[in-house]
Order: C-alpha cells, then structure tokens, then sequence
C-alpha cells in the first residue's frame, strides 16, 4: 500500500484516533507512519537518539525510540503547582530536564511509549493540556511574558486564554486515550462537528501571538496571526492583526522561504475573536492542501494578497464590525526583561536568563532546577516561560527578593548583569540529539559559540550592543532565525548557512550573506562583521540600523534573499542593469 499523505491521515482517523490505543497496548516501541502523524496533535514528537544511532545499528539493534512531549499555557503561565508536576514527570519519567519553548511551552524529552499515558494525564491534572500543542491546530497562544500590572498586559493575557479555549479541537479522542474517558465505538466515523476545524484540521500548523509595543517579545511578525492592543486613555479599544508570517524554509528550494506577518488592519476589542476566527477559517478553506511546503497561510497571504484575505475575512466576522487601518506602533525590541523589576502593583519580578531553555542542573555547577524547584516548592512562586525561552517568577513581596536573589546565589545561578547583550538575547533550537530533522547541532554548541562571541563583542567595546544572533539545525528555523542580525542555520554536520541583517526588533528579515560556513569559521566570520561595524557605524547606531542603511535589504525582500548569497544577488542587479530582481 503506497504512503497515505497527512491529509488522508487525517480525514480517516475518526477524529484523531487511529490505532494510538493498539499500539502502546501492543507493546510497540513507537508508531508507525500514520499514528506518528497523529501524535503531534496529542502534544507529542516520537523521537530517537541520534547520538546512539549508529553504535546500535552497528549492534543490529532497533533505534532508542522515546517521546518529547509539548505542555501548553497561554502567555507561558504556570502555577507552582504547575511546575512541580512539570519538574518531578521529568524526573520520573523524562531525561531528568525540562526544555522551556520559544513559544511558551514546556518539552519534556525521553518519555518511553509505556509513560505518555501518566505523563499526558498528570500535565491535564494540572489544569494545563498538551492537546494540540503540535499538529495542524492553533498552537499554544502567546502573549507578553513580562507581568505588568496594567490594562494591555490584562487585556492582552485575557485574550490569550480566550483564543486558547475556542480553538481546541473538539474530538473526545483526547480524553478517550488518554484520560480514561469513556471510550467510544471505535467504527465511529467522528465526534460532534467540529466548528473551526471540520474533519480535515488546518492545512499546517497555525501560530498566534500578541505583543504588547515597544516590546515585540512574542516576535509577532513570525505569526501567522500576530497581534498588539491599542490603549486609548486607559482603555483597551482594540487590536491591531497581521497575518501570515512565518519562517520555515527549506535549503535550496526556491519556492520556500520566511516571511514577516503583512498588516490586516486595526479590529475593535468585541470583535478581535471574530477576525481571528475569520483567519483561522479562511485559511483552513483556502489553504494548500496538496503540498505541505507550501501550505502555510503565508503562501495563502502572498498567493491571493492581502485585499483579498481582507474580504475573506471580514465576511466571516461579527455583522456590523470592519477592519479598519492600522493604529501606528513602534517596536523596540524582541527581548526579555531580563533581572528585577516592578509588577506595578507593589509586588516585583525576577526574570532569570535560562541558556537555550534547558534547565538542568549543568556539570558547571549552574543548578538551574534546584533553583527553581525550590523557588516553586519553597517560596510557593507562580512563573511565567517567556517567548526567549527564559523564566519570570513573579508576584514577589519585596520583602522576599532578598530570599529569591539567595536561592539563585546558592544553586550557583550567575548575574546575568554581567552578561553582553548579546548573550541575554541569543537563542539557539533543540536539534540533536533528539529532533529527527536536524542536520546540525545547534543547542548544545551555542553557549560555546557564544563564549567567543563574548570575547569578540568586549574587544570591540560592543559589550552592550543589541545584537541579535541565533541558531537552528536545520532550516525550519524554530528558533526564529530569520528575522536576527546574525544567524546560523544547520546544512550538515558542523555546516551551516550564514543570515545576517534582520533587526533586534522582529520586524526584518535577514538574507543569505554566505551558504556554508564551518562551524570552526564562524567567530572569524562574526569578527569580520563587527569590526565593520565598530569602525563604519554611525553615533548611536545599532548593528540593525547600521546594516539597514549600508545594505540594499527591506521589509519586503525578494525571495532570493534567502536562497542567493549578497555577492551574488549583487552581481544578477549589476547584469541586469541595476534592476531589482524578479
Ligand atoms: C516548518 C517546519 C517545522 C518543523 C517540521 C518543526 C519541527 C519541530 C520539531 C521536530 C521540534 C522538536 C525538537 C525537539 O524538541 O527535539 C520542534 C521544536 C520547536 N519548534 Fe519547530 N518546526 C518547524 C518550524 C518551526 C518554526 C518556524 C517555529 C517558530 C518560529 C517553530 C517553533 C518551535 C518551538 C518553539 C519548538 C520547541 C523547542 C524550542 O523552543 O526550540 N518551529 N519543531
Ligand atoms: S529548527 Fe530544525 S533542528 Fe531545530 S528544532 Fe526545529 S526542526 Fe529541529
């Protein structure tokens, strides 16, 4: 029997059932093909270590197959109780870490087939799911991590709760596998209908986030619906939408390739989840379906432009509401706030940097889940994952900063005031060795590399500078390299494709400066960059803006910006007598 595409996957799985139960009662050390598939919608990857792969081959031995499970929570919020569960089923039955997401989640890696079942059900105890954090659904919402007490942040974590409720998927497969819900006739064709989703879910994944100006923490142009409320005299009055960014690409596929979510238009506050809804829908009826790589909403946005998608939407929003012109808003920046500062309401916060949102108690003494596990236990402190992959505790007294501050002290956690700006920021992926699809290393290098682009940045007195660099193992790009100053993106072991010149603040995309670079090339590269920099640059200007006005690059790039190195695309201009490329 030939492959069956996801889309047939999906339409015959009886609302996301298939054979998940026959399976893990089976005694099986993972899924096949279809169930896999399925398994992402139920917040979980099968995953194997790669770094085992080649001695167990070599032993006639199956591959080491376990699970990363995906826990959501709109706006990355988490209760202390929350956390314990988190940190004790890594305990029990994960690889004894956590992996704070880019998008506000929780992983936990090296879940054997036999524990989903207690893992799923202890997040779901919790008051958290993991349903629907993988999948062709609307992902873990986000929303500005920082804990401020003020309408926006309100309004804007409201939202986010709201948005996370109605687009659940409604099927009872969930509750029925997992839950020990009552199990339906397994011949059943499908559950109740489905409103948003139908049978055939969306076409891909689907992302939204909201940021709240001049903060773009939640890097809202990589969204395929981002979002930022507009305050009128202490009132939330509505939200300004873009839609349909995004950043996966493949290496050497032209066709592919990131783009920044374009403006819809400013929608009134009753009416915000009514547009959003109309996205949703719009892209779920017009979406490709045929081909994955070219299924995002972005594609839909640039096939059809955005005047249609206006239409499109509007005829599925409230009668009587419009979208209306963008509010103008600026945006500063994509990081955290990283250290101690005020909620707003007499309480305080502590963000502490979490390198690659690992956090495990490091050979280097840094105990980051000591700390934080006595930081919940203890101190009884709910947190907040940021979109940086760091870990706000918040709702502190200020008589009890003192407290935080020595537990952090005693688990040998450092002052991140002695980081560069450029380490506060920095974001590397998972990749090896447990994502499938990496072709390099990327977490577990980046620190290094980032220990000699320290050493650069303080000879160069650019210390404080903000740059933005991050790192993927491969080109899907999920720790949104493609909108930093610099980035690195895996081609093969110890390769990568060199990006430079998107902005601190998320809202440009960077372009190919150089197909591959060794990884041992790399700070000589960076070096290079800076030390222009350092000598060209204008009084205050920052790398982002430096690159800006000496560089022929915009927010609407041509899409051989990612597929042809600068040189290159310099020397077609120069052919074609200076026109831009088509
Ligand atoms: C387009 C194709 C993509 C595929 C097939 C894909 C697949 C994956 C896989 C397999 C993992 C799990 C890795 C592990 O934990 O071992 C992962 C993690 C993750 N992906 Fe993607 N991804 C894609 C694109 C993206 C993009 C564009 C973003 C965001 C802009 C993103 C955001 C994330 C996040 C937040 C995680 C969690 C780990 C982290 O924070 O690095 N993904 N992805
Ligand atoms: S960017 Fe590629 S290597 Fe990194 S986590 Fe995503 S899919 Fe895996």
């Amino acid at each position: 029997m030939s492959k069956l595409s996801v889309e047939e996957i999906k339409a015959q799985s009886r609302g996301l059932r298939g054979r998940i139960v026959e399976t893990i009662e089976s005694g099986a050390t993972h899924f096949e093909e279809e169930e896999y598939q399925l398994m992402k919608f139920h917040g979980s990857y099968q995953q194997d270590d790669r770094d085992l792969r080649p001695e167990r081959r070599k032993q006639g031995l199956d591959k080491a197959w376990s699970f990363m499970i995906r826990s959501k929570m709109p706006g990355g919020r988490l209760t202390a109780e929350q956390y314990i569960v988190h940190d004790d089923l890594a305990e029990k039955l994960g690889n004894r870490n956590m992996r704070l997401t880019t998008r506000q989640g929780i992983q936990l890696h090296g879940i054997l087939i036999g524990g989903l079942k207690e893992v799923i059900a202890s997040v779901v105890s919790t008051g958290l799911t993991t349903w629907g954090a993988c999948g062709d659904v609307v992902r873990n919402t986000m929303g500005p991590a920082s804990p401020i007490d003020d309408v926006a942040h309100r309004d804007a974590q409201r939202l986010t709760e709201e948005i996370t409720v109605i687009f659940l998927a409604k099927a009872t497969s969930y509750a029925e596998i997992w839950l020990d819900g009552e199990k339906l006739d397994l011949n059943q064709t499908q559950d109740a209908p489905d409103e948003i989703y139908g049978t055939e879910y969306l076409p891909r994944k689907f992302k939204i986030g909201i940021s709240i100006p001049p903060r773009n923490d939640v890097d809202i142009f990589s969204q395929d619906i981002g979002m930022a409320p507009v305050v009128v005299d202490g009132v939330v009055t509505g939200y300004n939408l873009w839609v349909g960014g995004g950043f996966g690409m493949t290496h050497g596929m032209e066709n592919t390739r990131p783009v920044l979510a374009k403006p819809l238009g400013f929608v009134a506050r009753p009416h915000v989840v009514s547009a959003v809804k109309g996205i949703v829908l719009t892209q779920r009826f017009h979406g490709n379906r045929e081909d994955r790589k070219q299924s995002r909403l972005k594609y839909l946005v640039e096939k059809q432009g955005i005047e249609w998608m206006r239409e499109q939407v509007a005829s599925h929003m409230d009668a009587g509401s419009r979208i209306e012109p963008l509010v103008p808003m600026t945006f500063t920046t994509v990081s955290d706030q990283i250290g101690w500062h005020e909620q707003g309401d007499g309480r305080l916060f502590r963000c502490v940097h979490v390198p690659q949102g690992r956090i495990e108690d490091r050979e280097d003494g840094r105990h980051f889940r000591s700390a934080f596990r006595e930081l919940a236990e203890n101190l009884g402190l709910p947190s907040i994952v940021t979109p940086n992959a760091n870990l706000i505790w918040h709702d502190i007294e200020p008589a009890r900063r003192e407290a935080v501050e020595a537990v952090l002290k005693k688990h040998g956690l450092p002052d991140e005031s002695q980081f560069t700006a450029a380490r506060q920021v920095g974001h590397a992926c998972v990749a090896l060795p447990t994502c499938g699809l990496s072709l390099a290393e990327s977490e577990r290098v980046f620190s290094g590399l980032l220990d000699s682009v320290d050493d650069i940045l303080r000879d160069l007195g650019l210390a404080d500078e903000p740059l933005l660099i991050r790192m993927t193992g491969c080109p899907n790009g999920c720790a949104r390299p493609y909108n930093s100053d610099i980035a690195f993106v895996g081609r093969a072991p110890k390769k990568y494709a060199m990006y430079v010149g998107g902005s601190h603040r998320g809202d440009r995309l960077a372009g190919l400066y150089q197909k591959s670079i060794g990884f041992d090339d790399i700070p000589a590269a960076i070096r290079a960059l800076l030390e222009a920099f350092a000598r060209d640059r204008q009084p205050g200007e920052t790398f982002t803006d430096y690159w800006g006005r000496t560089q022929e690059i915009g927010p609407e790039p041509d899409p051989m910006q990612f597929h042809l190195e600068f040189t290159e695309r310099a020397a077609r201009r120069a052919e074609s007598g200076g026109a831009t490329e088509g």
